[in-house]
């Protein structure tokens, strides 16, 4: 079931992401829902509070990345209860979107190298390293478990000049080709 997605301005982007029951909960079908809602809107990472939910849950599939970067290491999968444990190497500048900022892409900094501790839809607990662009995609919806986006990396100067188009999104000025929760006016 493809769900909509919640756009900059939903509280619930901002709320501290709760750890879930791993072991007694089925969590299949929530995973198999916000990959349909992923693919459907052309996105390559999609998190829970994204969907309206603040559990420790995100998807990501780098596949998409394969036509611009076509030595991009693929990478497909559920991360349930994750913790970036260390992050290290060189800060790795990349063009950042998401699906809940739509039609704004920013540069981000962030390190190269991580190392994640996760569940996956099998309650089977992994500790994995990731690098490039799937260690990117990792970052970025990590962060939406910590109540934060991408445009809370860039600079005072930089959020100035997307206030405009912040606003724009926050109150659905913004058009999106997926259905969109955005704060009432
Ligand atoms: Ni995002």
């Amino acid at each position: 079931m493809v769900l909509p997605i919640y756009v900059y301005g939903e509280p619930v982007l901002r709320k501290i992401a709760q750890e879930v029951d791993v072991e007694n909960t089925d969590w299949k079908p929530l995973v198999a829902d916000m990959f349909e809602t992923m693919y459907h809107a052309g996105g390559v990472g999609l998190a829970a509070p994204q969907i309206g939910k603040d559990i420790s849950l995100f998807v990501i599939d780098t596949e998409p990345f394969k036509e611009s970067f076509p030595d991009v290491k693929l990478y497909k999968g559920a991360f349930i209860n994750p913790v970036i444990t260390e992050e290290w190497g060189e800060d790795f500048v990349f063009a950042e979107g998401c699906l809940s900022l739509p039609n704004l892409n920013e540069e981000v900094t962030r390190k190269s190298n991580i190392r994640i501790e996760y569940y996956d839809e099998n309650g089977v607990f992994h500790e994995q390293e990731f690098d490039g662009l799937a260690a990117r995609v990792i970052q970025h919806e990590y962060d939406h478990l910590e109540g934060k986006v991408f445009v809370d990396h860039l600079s005072a100067i930089k959020k100035m000049v997307l206030k405009r188009s912040l606003n724009d999104i926050a109150s659905g000025r913004t058009h999106a080709a997926y259905k969109t929760v955005h704060p009432k006016k």
